[in-house]
C-alpha cells in the first residue's frame, strides 16, 4: 500500500491515508494508544526522542500513531502541502493557524462572511494582543481586495463558500496577489473538505477544517486540522507546540473512521442537497436559494472552476413573513434537528441572521434566512417535511 502516492483518487487516498504497516500491526485500523509516559531502553534513548520525529513517541502529548495516522492522511488529499496539525476543535484550529502567522502591530484582513467564532477571536484576542482585523466583502474581486492591503497587512483569511450565505471566492485570484506581497493566506475549507478543494494547490498557505464536521461525519466528536503548504509548516508546528495542543486518540480514531466514508456520503449529501434546493426554487414560499452550485449563487463560477462537488449545507429566503414566522416554520419541521453544527449523517435546520455580525457586507435577502443541512435520509422524506411547513407559512396563505 502506497501512502506517499499523492497522484491517486481523492476516494482511494481517503481509505488507504494514513495507513502504514508499522502502525497497523497486521490490523485495518490503526489502534487507539492512550498514553501520556513513553518508556525508553535507557537515557540516551530518552535523550534522542526529542525534538519529537515523525514516528517515533516521546510523550504523549506529541501524539501517537492514532493521531499522525489521521493527520498524515489529511495531509496526503492536500497534494503539495508538508503536513497536518490536529487541534481539539475546529474553532481552535482556527485561532491556532492565525497565531502562527500574526505579530502585534500585524493586520488581519479577514472575510466578512467567516464563521462567527473565528470574528470573535479576532475581535476581542487578536486585538488584546495589539492585531487589528480589518473586513473585506466577500464579493470583493482580488483586484479591490488587493486595493485594501497596507504595509502592515501580513495575512489574508478566506472562508469559501461564507458562513450562513454561501459567497464562493476567488481563491486562486486571492492568493496569487498575497503570495506576491508576501501575505500569508489562510483558508477555512470547512464545507467543501479536500475531498471537494485541494486549498494548498490552489495557493493557499494553510488550509482550516473543522473535522467535527464533515471528516468526522456522525456528530458524535470534536476536532480540526490545519494542513500548511512547506513555507508555514515550521511556523504551524512551533505554535501548536507552544500552546500545548493535543487532540485524544479516541477522537483521532473516531474521526479516522469517519474519513474512511468520506467520498460516499459527500456524494450523497450533494445529491440530496441539490434535489431539495432546486425543489425549493420552485416554491412559491421561497425567494432565494443560496447555494454555490446553483448559477444565480454568488461566486457561482469560481465553484464551477475551482470545486469538484457541492455539500449539503445551504440558506434559502423566505418570501414575507419575519424572524419569529421562520422560527415556527423551524420547529413545525419533523425530520429535520434543531442545532448548531452541521456535517453529521442527519438534517438540521437553523435560523440565520447574518446582517447583525456582518460590518463591510450588510445585504438585504428579501426575507428571513434559515439554513439547511441535509443528510443522509431520502430526500423526498424531507421535501415532503419541508413542504407540510412551508404550507403553513404566512406567504402561503
Ligand atoms: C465554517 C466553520 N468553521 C469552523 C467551525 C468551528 O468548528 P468547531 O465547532 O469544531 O470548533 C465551524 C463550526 O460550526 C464552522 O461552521
Amino acid at each position: 500500500m502506497s501512502n506517499n502516492d499523492r497522484r491517486a483518487h481523492p476516494d482511494t487516498k481517503i481509505v488507504t491515508g494514513g495507513r502504514r504497516k508499522e502502525w497497523l500491526r497486521g490490523m485495518v485500523n490503526v489502534p487507539v494508544s492512550r498514553t501520556s509516559t513513553v518508556l525508553f531502553d535507557s537515557v540516551d534513548e530518552m535523550h534522542r526522542s526529542y525534538p519529537p520525529q515523525d514516528g517515533r513517541p516521546s510523550y504523549g502529548r506529541h501524539g501517537t500513531w492514532t493521531q499522525w495516522s489521521l493527520a498524515e492522511a489529511l495531509t496526503e488529499l492536500e497534494p503539495g502541502s508538508a503536513g497536518t496539525k490536529l487541534f481539539p476543535s475546529g474553532a481552535a484550529a482556527v485561532s491556532m493557524a492565525l497565531m502562527s502567522v500574526l505579530s502585534p502591530g500585524d493586520e488581519l484582513l479577514m472575510v466578512d462572511s467567516a464563521y462567527a467564532p473565528t470574528r470573535h477571536f479576532c475581535d476581542r484576542e487578536l486585538k488584546r494582543l495589539g492585531i487589528a482585523t480589518r473586513y473585506y466583502d466577500p464579493l470583493l474581486s482580488p483586484a479591490e481586495v488587493e486595493a485594501l492591503f497596507t504595509d502592515k497587512t501580513r495575512s489574508l483569511f478566506m472562508e469559501s463558500p461564507g458562513s450562513l450565505t454561501f459567497e464562493v471566492q476567488d481563491i486562486p485570484g486571492l492568493a496569487a496577489l498575497a503570495k506576491a506581497r508576501g501575505i500569508a493566506t489562510l483558508m477555512d475549507n470547512t464545507w467543501a473538505t479536500p475531498m471537494f478543494f485541494q486549498a494548498i494547490g490552489k495557493g493557499v498557505d494553510l488550509s482550516i477544517i473543522a473535522c467535527t464536521k464533515y471528516i468526522a461525519g456522525h456528530s458524535d466528536l470534536m476536532l480540526g486540522s490545519v494542513t500548511a503548504a512547506p513555507s508555514h509548516w515550521t511556523a504551524l508546528v512551533r505554535t501548536s507546540t507552544q500552546y500545548g495542543q493535543y487532540v485524544s486518540p479516541d477522537d483521532a480514531y473516531l474521526a479516522a473512521r469517519g474519513l474512511r466514508t468520506l467520498g460516499v456520503r459527500l456524494r450523497q449529501h450533494e445529491l440530496s442537497a441539490m434535489k431539495v434546493a432546486h425543489w425549493l426554487q420552485d416554491q412559491p414560499q421561497v425567494l432565494r436559494v443560496l447555494h454555490p452550485a446553483l448559477h444565480d449563487a454568488h461566486g457561482h463560477e469560481y465553484w464551477r472552476r475551482d470545486f469538484q462537488g457541492s455539500t449539503g449545507l445551504f440558506s434559502f429566503a423566505l418570501k414575507g413573513g419575519d424572524a419569529g414566522a421562520r422560527d415556527r416554520l423551524i420547529d413545525s419541521l419533523e425530520l429535520f434537528g434543531i442545532g448548531f453544527s452541521w456535517g453529521g449523517f442527519e438534517s438540521l435546520a437553523t435560523p440565520a441572521d447574518p446582517n447583525g455580525l456582518r460590518t463591510s457586507s450588510q445585504h438585504d435577502y428579501g426575507g428571513p434566512l434559515l439554513r439547511l443541512h441535509i443528510g443522509l435520509e431520502d430526500p423526498d422524506d424531507l421535501i415532503a417535511d419541508l413542504a407540510k411547513a412551508l404550507a403553513e407559512y404566512p406567504s402561503a396563505r
